[in-house]
């Protein structure tokens, strides 16, 4: 099956809303024939999602934005926290679930993630879900079993139907921020052991479809690398999403690769 490559830029806690519009203006302007064979989303911070949607909007451009976290009920007394129907009011259909800073500075649990992602599915919206190990359990051999449980974590309850909205990053905690980005060799070896999981949760189908991605100092130069890997359909861009270049270069990487 051909999977549609998935590009997507997390902003983390990066860009005012001035900044964000400036940001979100440039990656437009470069975008080019060819975008519209790719699923390329922003996620900048919640603050910024109503800026980043007019100048996108503005453009018609196919570009999407999804948010960086999410709580799992629609409304009520969450102080600090930003619900469902608030997203897909500002225009936001994607939302990033259980990234690893999230899950160790905020203490994110497996239970959290599962939560968010059948809230999300639930409203038709689409989580990308994070998982990955740290250099602790790589080193320990146990790389592939911590994030398999993740992955079985994340998508416990889930059915095919709403199983088939869900994108997965891999994400090694290591290579995140870091500059040191997992090999080609690791992404793909670990990419190919999240499709077998989900194939054995949901079937084939929704397994041979769903994109899974490499995320963790991901840049124009080594995207070629991971983009040529055959279970790895797409990146979650963190540092190099923040430069209209440099983001607009993966993008390209990727529509090449179609
Ligand atoms: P970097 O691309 O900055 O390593 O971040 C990756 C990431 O955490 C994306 O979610």
């Amino acid at each position: 099956m051909v999977r549609k490559p998935l590009i997507a830029g997390n902003w983390k806690m990066n860009m005012t809303p001035a900044e964000s519009v400036v940001l979100s203006q440039g990656i437009s302007n470069r975008s080019a024939r060819g975008w519209n064979k790719v699923d390329v989303v922003l996620c900048p911070p919640a603050i910024d999602l109503r800026s980043v949607v007019t100048v996108l909007d503005f453009d018609k451009s196919s570009i999407e934005v999804g948010a960086q976290n999410v709580h799992w009920e629609p409304s009520g007394a969450f102080t600090g926290e930003i619900g469902i129907p608030m997203l897909k009011d500002v225009g936001c259909s994607w939302c990033i679930v259980g990234h690893s800073e999230r899950r160790a500075m905020f203490a994110e649990t497996d239970m959290q993630v599962n939560r968010k992602v059948r809230a999300l599915v639930e409203a038709g919206m689409k989580p990308i879900v994070c998982v990955g190990e740290s250099e602790a359990v790589r080193d320990k051999g146990a790389a592939e079993a911590f994030v398999c449980d993740q992955v079985r974590a994340a998508l416990a309850g889930v059915d095919a139907d709403e199983a088939a909205l869900c994108s997965i990053a891999y994400e090694p905690v290591w290579a995140i921020g870091t500059g040191r980005s997992a090999t080609p060799e690791q992404a793909q070896s670990m990419a190919c052991a999240i499709r077998r999981t989900v194939r054995d949760l949901v079937g084939e189908e929704v397994a041979c479809g769903m994109r899974i991605l490499y995320g963790g100092s991901m840049k124009p130069e080594n995207a070629e690398a991971f983009l040529s890997c055959e279970d790895v359909d797409g990146g979650l861009i963190g540092g190099a999403s923040l430069d209209a270049d440099d983001f607009a270069a993966l993008v390209k990487t990727a529509v090449d690769h179609v």
